[in-house]
């Protein structure tokens, strides 16, 4: 039997916050979420994780570090160093404390030439230097009408996590391109299937071990009032938030609901 997925709510801050306003944020959701003794105040908790800005960074890891929130990078570079001007090595975020890194986000591949070789080629470098990638997935509203959702969504895991498999543990969080800052999220039927499909992919392409302790994400639109009814969902272990995440109340609204699905509530 294997150990049961804790769920993870990630905030993905994109391109808000500086150090000062990351810091006010950091240390609200410290005080929000912990009790003296620093520890999470109720059971049944998911785990919380927050991607700042790089220049953020420091000054999150300072007030998060050590304690049960974590943090990480919104990207990486595939190399340890080198002539990559604007690019952060892995190493460089595994030294502030970063558990994670987010790969492939559809903003970068969309916005930013990231290309399914570059995401495999980052997340085996996070892996090596001893961060977790999340790896992001998801289809375009063109693709899914044209009923190709499957097919992207197995080209985007075939292209960073098969031959040879990752050597470490990684989170795959689906994000349909069309539910990302749309206001219009996924369905639970219509995220629950999309999980299920990459679960039995990690089981028949890498193990079934993989499959069963992968944490899976769902991202796109995920606010306080829709988040339980898709943590239902077997296969959904929890958020990749955007918009929703930039206010402590909201995201600490989000780690709510799955707090109550955990605990049996809802
Ligand atoms: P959103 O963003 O919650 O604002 O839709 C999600 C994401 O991009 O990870």
């Amino acid at each position: 039997m294997s150990e049961p997925r804790i769920p993870l709510v990630a905030g993905n801050w994109k391109m808000y916050k500086g150090p000062a306003e990351a810091r006010a944020f950091a240390e609200e959701l410290l005080r929000q979420t912990t009790n003296d003794e620093g520890e999470m105040t109720k059971a049944g908790n998911p785990e919380l994780a927050v991607f700042p800005p790089f220049t953020a960074l420091p000054a999150v890891a300072e007030i998060l570090r050590g304690t049960s929130i974590s943090y990480g990078g919104q990207n990486c570079h595939w190399e340890s160093s080198g002539a990559f001007t604007g690019e952060t090595a892995p190493g460089f975020l595994a030294e502030l404390g970063c558990q994670y890194v987010l790969v492939g986000h559809s903003e970068r591949r969309s916005l930013f030439g990231e290309t399914d070789e570059t995401c495999r080629k980052k997340l085996a470098a996070a892996i090596a230097a001893g961060i977790e990638p999340v790896l992001c997935c998801g289809e375009t509203l063109a693709e899914r009408e044209a009923d190709r959702t499957f097919d992207v969504i197995e080209r985007q895991l075939r292209a960073a996590l098969a031959d040879p498999p990752p050597p470490g543990r990684f989170t795959v969080a689906y994000e349909p391109v069309w539910a990302i800052g749309t206001g219009r999220t996924a369905t639970p039927v219509q995220a629950g299937e999309v999980h299920h499909f990459i679960r039995e992919w990690l089981g028949r392409n890498i193990s079934a071990e993989i499959g069963e302790r992968t944490r899976l994400l769902y991202g796109g639109s995920v606010k306080p009032d829709n988040f339980g009814e898709l943590m239902k969902q077997p296969d959904i272990d929890g958020a990749l938030v955007g918009g929703a995440s930039l206010q402590v109340t909201s995201f600490c609204s989000i780690a709510g609901a799955a707090r109550s699905y955990l605990t049996g509530l809802i």
